[in-house]
């Protein structure tokens, strides 16, 4: 067990190296969200007028999701490592700066708490186990060896699970697995979605989105 955890602690140090990005101005960014990029929606249409995203869209929740993180994945958009027409093209005509800002505004949004889980209880027992002891019989780590205790983040590497929309981390596991999202840069992700079966994944997702975003205050 031990050497498990420690070659899942060396392969997520592979990742430090990532390119750091400009610092955002959160006040600036709360302008840019509600007047979008001059071609479309602003934010709010499909993130939600506190960024609490919407599940029935698998629209994410953006409140609250690390400033650095939430850069790279809108540069992976911008570049077309993560593939959706919707989301892209109202983030188009931003440059790197103005998405700097955007992410610091929603970094700072308080996350609500999460919507009462609707799986049944043994999905969320299974959930729960792959979540926090992982499924060593399949080549699978906890998800939160890399995703920080009880999921909730560790910095712009690993983003904040717990308390996401299921449908939205159903439908990013499955984009792994049909190898449409490119934005992981040395594809953990990938690697991990491909092992995980059609019930793991709704197990995993309802549990997740069953659990608090942050430590309560
Ligand atoms: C027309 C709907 C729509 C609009 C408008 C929109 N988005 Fe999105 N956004 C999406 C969808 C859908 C996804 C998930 C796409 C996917 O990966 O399939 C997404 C994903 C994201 C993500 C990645 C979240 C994560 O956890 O990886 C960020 C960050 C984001 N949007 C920020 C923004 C910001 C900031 C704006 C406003 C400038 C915006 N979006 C406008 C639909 C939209
Ligand atoms: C070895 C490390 C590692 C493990 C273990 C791991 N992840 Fe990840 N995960 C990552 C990294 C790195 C990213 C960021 C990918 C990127 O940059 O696009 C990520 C991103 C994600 C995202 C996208 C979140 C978003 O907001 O877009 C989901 C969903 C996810 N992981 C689910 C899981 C689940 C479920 C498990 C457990 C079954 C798991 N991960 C285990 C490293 C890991």
């Amino acid at each position: 067990m031990k050497i498990k955890v420690l070659f899942a602690a060396w392969v997520c140090a592979g990742l430090m190296q990532a390119p750091a990005y400009a610092k955002g101005d959160a006040a600036n960014g709360q302008a840019l969200a509600t007047q979008g990029d001059g071609s479309g929606a602003p934010c709010a249409a499909c993130h939600g007028a506190n960024g609490e995203g919407m599940a029935a869209g698998t629209f994410p929740r953006i409140a609250g999701l690390d400033a650095d993180y939430a850069l790279r994945q809108m540069v992976a958009f911008q570049q077309g490592k993560r593939v959706n027409p919707a989301m892209t093209m109202n983030i188009d005509n931003f440059n790197q700066q103005q998405l700097a800002d955007l992410a610091a505004y929603f970094a700072t949004l308080p996350v609500a708490a999460p919507a009462a889980a609707t799986a049944s209880q043994a999905q969320l027992e299974l959930g729960k186990k792959l979540a926090l002891q992982g499924d060593w019989d399949n080549y699978l780590p906890p998800c939160a060896s890399c995703h920080g205790p009880n999921n909730q983040g560790v910095d712009g590497n690993f983003p904040g699970i717990a308390g996401q929309h299921a449908s939205y981390l159903k439908q990013q596991l499955q984009a792994w697995q049909q190898g449409q999202r490119q934005s992981d840069p040395v594809q953990l992700m990938e690697a991990i979605a491909k092992r995980l079966s059609p019930e793991q994944i709704d197990a995993v997702a309802a549990y997740l989105a069953s659990q608090p975003a942050a430590p309560q205050q």
